[in-house]
């Protein structure tokens, strides 16, 4: 008699989740979300990577009329980094799939923007116009993403031309693997993230290591600019 057997722990980092089980798993997760950040480091480490010199050096031409996309906002701890490390207040535009998440972003960024908008939505489907953006960022959304290439090209389809796309993932590893048992997530090697920003047609891609805690072995950063349209001589 043939035995049968699956073992979906051991094979749900191999699969995408539905946006239903996500939204679900972030909806209950929401009013933790902050506090663990800061339990691990996380807050701190945000803060490191948008001021190493690489990423400011992108992000000091930002004057008070520049808009900002968070791509998968979460409580908007991503955000609140990027405004710590600029001297200028900015337009911030967050979007996910978890009210409860985005209610704690509007706690969180409401009294240090220009202007705050927050939006739910799929980032695979973006609600804004072509070349919007001055900046997009994201941090721990691109993992969920069933085609990570994809949704990198939507969200390069709304940074103006000469922007800088900002992100951070989960590594490749067996930290990775023990975390997607709850959080269903992907983790990508330097290459393998160089090679997606690559294919959705960015430039100057430079992964990095960042932090001090938990982010130098969990994480990878990267940055990659949207090339200016080439004017023919
Ligand atoms: C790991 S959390 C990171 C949140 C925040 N960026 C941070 O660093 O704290 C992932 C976030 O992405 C959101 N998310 C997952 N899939 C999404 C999708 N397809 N579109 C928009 N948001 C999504 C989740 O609801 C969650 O808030």
């Amino acid at each position: 008699m043939q035995l049968n057997t699956t073992i979906p722990a051991l094979n749900r980092w191999q699969t995408s989740p539905s946006i239903d089980t996500l939204q679900s798993l972030y909806d209950t997760s929401a009013d933790q979300w902050h506090n663990n950040l800061v339990r691990l480091g996380q807050i701190h480490d945000y803060q490191l990577l948008f001021k190493s010199q690489a990423v400011y050096d992108r992000l000091r031409h930002l004057d008070q009329t520049a808009r900002i996309l968070d791509c998968g906002v979460g409580t908007g701890a991503f955000s609140a980094a990027l405004l710590d490390s600029i001297e200028q207040p900015v337009h911030i535009s967050g979007i996910d799939i978890s009210y409860p998440m985005l209610t704690h972003a509007r706690q969180n960024l409401k009294n240090r923007c220009t202007a705050l908008d927050l939006w739910w939505g799929d980032i695979q489907r973006l609600p804004f116009a072509d070349n919007s953006f001055d900046t997009v960022i994201f941090a721990h959304v691109l993992e969920h993403m069933a085609d990570p290439v994809e949704t990198l090209r939507e969200i390069a389809r709304v940074l103006k031309p000469g922007a800088p796309l900002i992100g951070s993932v989960t590594r490749k590893g067996l930290g990775q693997r023990l975390l997607s048992l709850r959080w269903h997530n992907r983790g990508y090697t330097a290459n393998q993230l160089n090679l997606f920003l690559q294919a959705a047609g960015l430039e100057t891609v430079e992964p990095f290591d960042y932090g001090t805690g938990w982010s130098t072995w969990m994480c990878i950063a990267t940055l990659g600019v949207k090339p200016r349209v080439k004017i023919k001589p």
